[in-house]
């Protein structure tokens, strides 16, 4: 439930919790935040009456030894299998970050895995965790209905996947050490599905798959860029379309994009 992405958080933000998404934006660099319902002076005005220390939590430490654990780096990971099955074993028995912990189950993907489109979103929520499914809640409707607009049925065409397998507490953003410990999971699973074109929905998506972490999702937007050779256009997520409906023009402007370039690269 970032401003820009995310599920639904299940009810109106406390001014606590949005202090905390605001910064943790600014945390990574954004240089653009989405005032749903708040003015800029409320916003500006909550940021500097917190203390920053006070106000952004220390990752989620408990005494069992996952959560203990901090996310592991990719360095010191143990290599991915480089076959689908085994990828997806081993995700679905990760403990690589503190996330491990709170989950009902790893959400790994949804759709074929020969799909010509993959669609890259932030990570599950409540009704993700709940079914193992990627985008089944509200969001995720609104999105097979949006790609079926340009021809993409969801059931045949597209295979779905987040940044994170496992939903953050709360649907708190992703931070920096869960995206870096899950994100090879999600490299090897592009490598793998090698989809003829990639949606990467919401900043940190486009942000992971761009490289450009530090660039707004309004600049990463309506251009096509390259994911290892693979076209890849990146553009708002669904839930911010639900939260914000004057973004829907945008959106469906980048999904034309996207459908000239799976339509260049060969047949519907
Ligand atoms: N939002 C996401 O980014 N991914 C999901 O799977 C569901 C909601």
């Amino acid at each position: 439930m970032s401003p820009d992405g995310g599920e639904e958080a299940g009810g109106a933000m406390s001014r606590e919790e949005a202090a905390r998404l605001l910064r943790q934006r600014l945390e990574m660099g954004a240089t653009e935040v989405f005032l749903d319902g708040m003015t800029r002076a409320e916003a500006l005005s909550m940021l500097t009456r917190a203390p920053r220390r006070a106000t952004v939590p220390p990752p989620a430490v408990s005494a069992t030894p996952v959560a203990a654990r901090p996310a592991t780096s990719s360095a010191s990971a143990p290599a991915l299998p480089e076959e689908y099955d085994d990828l997806r074993a081993m995700a679905m028995a990760c403990t690589r970050c503190r996330l491990a912990e709170g989950r009902t189950q790893v959400v790994f993907s949804d759709g074929p895995s020969q799909a010509r489109l993959m669609v890259v979103g932030e990570a599950p929520g409540a009704n993700e965790d709940e079914t193992g499914l990627p985008f089944v809640g509200a969001a995720g409707k609104y999105l097979d209905l949006l790609l079926a607009t340009v021809g993409l049925s969801r059931a045949e065409s597209v295979y779905i996947a987040n940044v994170l397998k496992c939903r953050p507490p709360g649907n708190r953003n992703p931070l920096p050490d869960e995206i870096e410990a899950c994100s090879p999971f999600l490299r090897r699973q592009i490598d793998l599905v090698r989809p003829e074109a990639l949606l990467a929905v919401g900043s940190f998506a486009g942000q992971l798959l761009t490289g450009r972490e530090r660039v707004s999702l309004g600049d990463l937007r309506g251009t096509v860029h390259s994911y290892h050779g693979v076209p890849l256009v990146v553009t708002y997520h669904p839930a911010a379309l639900l939260r914000n409906p004057n973004w829907t023009r945008a959106f469906w402007s980048d999904l034309q994009l996207l459908r000239g370039v799976m339509d260049g690269a060969g047949g519907a």
